[in-house]
């Protein structure tokens, strides 16, 4: 009889565990959706991250998947290389001017882009490694607020008031990515985009 009724509270707590799991998972069919896209897409972007780097990239003690997730907001979202590359395009490979687009591997992210009296900063990274010098908390804290880590000043142009919403996993991303670019200086150009 005691037996039997053991094998009946062990059988009722059985089921309870499984109904409890049914109902969460039935619960949240979004969010379940939303993790398979998300892996899904993140796959897709991180894979044409890796396609259309415009540079060898450096892996040593990286993480791949924040580099090619990197490379893939900052050469098809956020434009960097527009602002950041003195000149942008390969010569002969200017899409503004009917050629096929072709980004400046020699000067990619170096900076020397003159705004009137502004001119963007060499991102590549500098002897230490690190893109410009700045560790990712310094580099998070001048998108996050704007401030020139250089000069304590406001930053120019830099389009900082739009990339300070992105998530720290963005950040993260990007700043891995100009980790893995190479060391670039800028040439000579008159503006953005040429
Ligand atoms: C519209 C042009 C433009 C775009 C697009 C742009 N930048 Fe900038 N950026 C600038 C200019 C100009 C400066 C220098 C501002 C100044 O000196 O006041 C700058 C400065 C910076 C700095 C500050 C470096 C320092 O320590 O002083 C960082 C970091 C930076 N840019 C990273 C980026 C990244 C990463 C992207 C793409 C996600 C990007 N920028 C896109 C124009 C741009």
């Amino acid at each position: 009889m005691k037996k039997n009724r053991v094998i009946l509270v062990v059988v009722l707590a059985i089921i309870s565990v499984a109904f409890i799991g049914v109902r969460t998972l039935a619960q949240n069919p979004l969010a379940n959706d939303l993790d398979d896209l998300n892996s899904e897409l993140s796959l897709t972007k991180i894979r044409r991250g890796f396609e259309i780097a415009p540079v060898p990239l450096n892996l040593d003690h990286k993480n791949r998947a924040l580099v090619g997730y990197g490379s893939y907001i900052v050469n098809t979202q956020a434009g960097c290389s527009d602002c950041h590359s003195c000149p942008t395009y390969e010569p002969g490979h200017n899409p503004y001017i009917g050629q096929d687009a072709k980004f400046n591997a020699p000067t990619y992210l170096a900076g020397g882009v003159p705004f009137g009296p502004f001119v963007s900063k060499n991102i590549t990274p500098d002897a230490t490694g690190k893109p410009h010098g700045l560790t990712f908390d310094q580099f998070r804290e001048a998108i996050r607020t704007g401030v020139d880590p250089d000069d304590g000043g406001i930053l120019q142009v830099m389009p900082w008031p739009f990339y300070h919403h992105m998530t720290d996993g963005d950040l993260r991303a990007i700043y891995e990515y100009l980790s893995a670019v190479p060391h670039a200086e800028p040439g000579t150009c008159s503006g953005a985009g040429q």
